[in-house]
């Protein structure tokens, strides 16, 4: 696999999302193409969103949709746009055969009318969206697995499937600039979205997380409420101990994606954990910590619950919320080692 990345100004080297997953299937000739087809109708479909947020601010689609998803939260006119943006793009392929979506209680069945393919998608489609208003960053995540259950329409079954099983997973980040980045299982590639040309271009080939960083990344405002173990291990991150790179720096920005995407980048620890009041803490398992965690792995970091494998975890339902440890190898075994009563 080629890692030629874009160097602006030299466009001998383009490697455009589509070439490059053009350049996996060519190393597996069972692909019929279908994967290929369904992240070019994803990359589309954020393009979109991206503009939209872009727009933003000029045009009313910020705001409350007076309404509460799954969840209980509260639901932004920009949350419901990009949520039937990506439906809209994916549901006509006939690569998938059933999705789901933060915002939509059951999973979304493809309509009749349009043919149904091999793979299943789980989507947050707007993460982070209570810092819209502020201009601050925002991104979308998906997980995809291959369909388990018999029949052409898919089911519960089929997004309901443990970690290790999904065959890619990302994210898009509508940051200073848009950038996508995913794993089909061979690494992590990040693309960036030239706004000139509207083609998402390898700016980020091979990521690898550092082994351990010096930054954290928690809601500290919880932290009467978290277990003992977890506050003595922020704590002793606030210890000055210069041979051992501490005090850690704090920075949250309050949407997963941008605070992934800086712990894939710099290292350090970012956690979501539980504690007094939401015993499995805030985010959910199938479409914001499962494929973060595969990200997470594929680039060399891990990704617990604070005591095992994100990616292990059987799950039950769509919607299920898990503590989350995701970075740096060395960070995530401290903080495990903390909480376990070990130091
Ligand atoms: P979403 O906007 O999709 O509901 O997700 C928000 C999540 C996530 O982006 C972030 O890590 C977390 O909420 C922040 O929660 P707190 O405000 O409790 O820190
Ligand atoms: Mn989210
Ligand atoms: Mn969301």
């Amino acid at each position: 696999m080629s890692n030629r990345q874009y160097i602006p100004g030299d466009e001998t080297r383009l490697m455009t999302i589509q070439r490059y997953i053009a350049q996996e299937e060519r190393l597996h000739p069972e692909a019929t193409g279908e994967f290929s087809t369904l992240l070019r109708n994803l990359a589309l479909a954020v393009k979109i969103v991206s503009r939209e947020v872009r727009r933003a601010g000029l045009v009313d689609i910020l705001g409350r949709a007076a309404t509460t998803n799954t969840s209980g939260d509260e639901v932004k006119k920009l949350d419901v746009f990009a949520n039937r943006m990506i439906i809209n793009a994916l549901e006509t392929g006939g690569q998938l055969c059933v999705m789901a979506s933060e915002e939509n209680e059951s999973v979304i069945p493809i309509p009749e009318e349009f043919p149904c393919g091999k793979y299943a998608m789980l989507f947050d489609p707007l993460d982070g969206s209570s810092n819209i208003e502020a201009n601050v960053t925002i991104g979308t995540v998906f997980s995809i697995f291959r369909r388990v259950s018999d029949g052409c329409r898919g089911t519960e079954q089929d997004v309901v499937q443990s970690g290790v099983k999904q065959v890619a997973a990302g994210y898009i980040m509508y940051g200073s600039s848009t950038i996508m980045v995913f794993t089909t299982g061979n690494g992590v590639q990040g693309f960036t979205l030239d706004p000139t040309i509207g083609s998402f271009l390898l700016s980020h080939g091979n990521m690898k997380i550092p082994a351990h960083g010096n930054i954290y990344s928690v809601n500290e405002g919880n932290r009467e409420m978290w277990d003992e173990g977890f506050r003595r291990y922020i704590a002793w991150l606030q210890q000055e101990d210069t041979e051992s790179g501490r005090p850690y720096k704090a920075r949250y920005v309050g949407s997963m994606v941008a605070d992934i995407h800086r712990t894939l980048l710099y290292g350090g620890i970012f956690a979501y954990p539980g504690d007094r009041n939401n015993p499995q803490g805030k985010l959910r398992l199938m479409y914001e910590a499962n494929p973060m965690a595969f990200l997470v792995e594929q680039a060399g970091g891990r990704a617990s619950d604070g005591s095992k494998r994100i990616l292990e975890i059987e799950p039950t339902d769509v919607h299920q919320r898990v503590p989350v440890f995701m970075g740096s190898a060395h960070d995530v075994t401290t903080a495990e080692e903390f909480m376990a009563g070990k130091r």
